[in-house]
This record gives C-alpha cells, sequence and structure tokens, in this order.
C-alpha cells in the first residue's frame, strides 16, 4: 500500500530524510518514532504531496508521488492530519467537516453521516456548532483527526495526533486509531509518545534522518535491551546490594525496595544471583524479568546511531 524506495530530501545542504526505504502493507497501522528535526515531518508531507522529494521513489495506494500525472488522484486518496491545525477560526466544527467533505465531493448525506460519526467519536459532537476558534488546543487537534476522514481516505497520515492532548483526550483518539484499525486504512502517524506506539501500532520504526530501526513494538524491545532480573526485598540493605553485585561484577540499580541486575543468561544467573541475596540476608518476596520499556529501546538505538554517525564523520575527516 505504501512503498518507500531510497526516499531523500535535501534542504539547500542538509539532508532532512536520506535513503529511506520501507514497506507498509494495506490495513498496517505504522509508527515512525524519533527526536525533533529526525524528518518525520517531511516524511509525511512528501508521501501526502504536499513537497516534493530530491531523489528516491515512493508509491502510495498505486500512485508514484511527484507524478503530475496522478498527482490529483493521490490526494483523493489520502487523508491528512498535519503538525499545524489550519483550520476556518469562524466555521463551526460540523460547517468545518462539511465545507472538507464538499470539496472531496462527498454527497451531501453521506456528509452529514460522516460528520456525525467522527465528531461523536472524537468527543466533539456536543461542541459541533461552536466557532473553531472557540476550541482549545486540544479540541482543535481532534477536529483535524475528524477532517483527514471526511473523504473516507484509504490512506491515512497523522502527524503527531495526541501531542497537545490531555490524557483523556489521548485516550480518545486512540480508541479512535484501534476502531481505525479494524477498518482496514493504512495508517502511517509521527509520534512520541512511546506508550501510545506501542498501543497502536503493528510496528514502528525509529528514524533520525535515516531509518535506525524496524520492527514490531516487542521484537524491538526484545533485539536492542540486554536482560535483567528484577528482585523486590522486604527492606534494601548494603549487605545485599554488595553481595548481588558480586555475583555478576555489574551494576545494580535499587528503585525503591527492588534490585535490578543485569544477566547474561537468566537460567544461569538467578539461582547464584538469588542464593547471594539470601546469604546476605535479604527476604525476597518477588523475582522477575524486567521488561525493557520501548523508551529505554528507542534511546539505546538513538545513541548507538548517534555513536556510529560520530565514527563515519571521524572515517571522513581520515578519509580526506
Ligand atoms: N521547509 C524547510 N526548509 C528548510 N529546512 C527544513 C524545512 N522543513 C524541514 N526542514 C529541516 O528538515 C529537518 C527535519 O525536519 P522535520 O520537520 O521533518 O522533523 P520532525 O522529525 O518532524 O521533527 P519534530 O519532531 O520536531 O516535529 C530539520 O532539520 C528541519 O530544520
Ligand atoms: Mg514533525
Amino acid at each position: 500500500m505504501i512503498e518507500i524506495d531510497h526516499l531523500t530530501r535535501r534542504f539547500g545542504n542538509a539532508t532532512a530524510v536520506d535513503a529511506l526505504t520501507l514497506t507498509i502493507a494495506e490495513g498496517e497501522v505504522f509508527g515512525l518514532l524519533g527526536p525533533n528535526g529526525a524528518g518525520k515531518t517531511t516524511t509525511i508531507r512528501m508521501l501526502a504531496g504536499l513537497i516534493g522529494k530530491t531523489s528516491g521513489e515512493a508509491r502510495v495506494a498505486d500512485c508514484r508521488i511527484g507524478d503530475p500525472a496522478t498527482a490529483r488522484k493521490l490526494r483523493g486518496l489520502v487523508g491528512l492530519m498535519p503538525e499545524e491545525a489550519g483550520l476556518y477560526p469562524d466555521l463551526s466544527a460540523a460547517r468545518t467537516l462539511d465545507f472538507y467533505g464538499r470539496l472531496y465531493q462527498v454527497p451531501a448525506g453521506t456528509r452529514a453521516a460522516r460528520t456525525e460519526r467522527l465528531l461523536t467519536m472524537l468527543g466533539l459532537w456536543d461542541r459541533r456548532d461552536d466557532r473553531v476558534r472557540t476550541f482549545s488546543k486540544g479540541m482543535k487537534q481532534r477536529l483535524t483527526i475528524a477532517r483527514a476522514l471526511i473523504n473516507d481516505p484509504p490512506v491515512l497520515f497523522l502527524d503527531e495526533p495526541t501531542a497537545n492532548l490531555d490524557p483523556e483526550g489521548a485516550k480518545t483518539v486512540r480508541d479512535f486509531l484501534l476502531q481505525l484499525r479494524g477498518e482496514k486504512r493504512t495508517i502511517l502517524l509521527n509520534t512520541h509518545q512511546l506508550a501510545e506506539a506501542e498501543r497502536v501500532c503493528d510496528r514502528v520504526g525509529i528514524m533520525h534522518t535515516r531509518l535506525v530501526a524496524v520492527g514490531t513494538p516487542g521484537g524491538l524491545r526484545g533485539a536492542a535491551s540486554a536482560r535483567a532480573t528484577s528482585i523486590r526485598l522486604a527492606a534494601v540493605t548494603d549487605a545485599v546490594v554488595a553481595a548481588a553485585r558480586a555475583v555478576r561484577r555489574a551494576e545494580v540499580t535499587v528503585s525503591g525496595n527492588t534490585l535490578t541486575v543485569p544477566v547474561g543468561q537468566p537460567e544461569r544467573d538467578n539461582p547464584e544471583l538469588v542464593r547471594a541475596v539470601v546469604a546476605a540476608g535479604g527476604d525476597i518476596q518477588f523475582v522477575s524479568g524486567a521488561v525493557p520499556s520501548l523508551e529505554e529501546t528507542y534511546l539505546k538505538l538513538l545513541d548507538g546511531e548517534r555513536l556510529d554517525g560520530e565514527k563515519s564523520d571521524r572515517n571522513d575527516k581520515v578519509a580526506r
């Protein structure tokens, strides 16, 4: 449904997106994660046909991006929630959707039904007749998500759909996305919210100008992180910490009454670790495998990427 092949965009001498290669299947929800300036918005803007590419290729719903012959068709097949809302302040929420529905030549009855459904799902139906200028940032943002769907596009691009939302608003949008996922729509979303990516995305890509890693959220966590064992005790004493440290000669972290110890092989290391903690007087309440969060994985992968970047910079200098 979305096929991206060495897609590159430069602004002057700076490369914003470098040889991005990625395929997103029909019906898949794909999350693009990355720090500020990583090229996420630039990627979405190229795929939605808002800006040109420098080189490479991409096909969205069988339209080649940058091809004037299919530019119009492409616009009808994608919905875009941009980074900046760009709404008309004097239109009400319902009139906004009606206006965009007309632009896409959605028949009046369908327009009205979709407007009701979208505004209801996004928690704005009670405010449908209020002007956009009276809306909070989060309400405007939910309206731009509704607007992206008024023509029922098979492909949806969302640039940080929950960026300005409070926890309740974010949950409304997350539930909405999960519902869309059931409708076999292909969705590419940018986000800094790792918990959200984990809950709504089938796969995520970590981007830093280049694509650093791609996988399911669980797969990425498993691949990138060392294993660790957490031991919860009745009380943590210096003797217990010293004993745990001695077993693996590794850094032990203490959080409340829980020790976390990096282990090479849990089957081999855990029995010895537990014996040492008990011998040092520790009263063990729970022992569990510590699962790294997507956030830890993300930071680790980006750290590795930065180190690699520095190395290749150095190599460049040596070469010159
Ligand atoms: N129109 C433009 N002219 C010049 N440089 C640009 C332009 N648009 C983006 N850039 C640059 O391209 C790089 C990537 O920007 P982009 O907006 O794609 O990042 P992002 O991943 O969306 O970041 P954020 O998380 O902050 O939204 C940045 O260095 C940015 O300054
Ligand atoms: Mg952005």
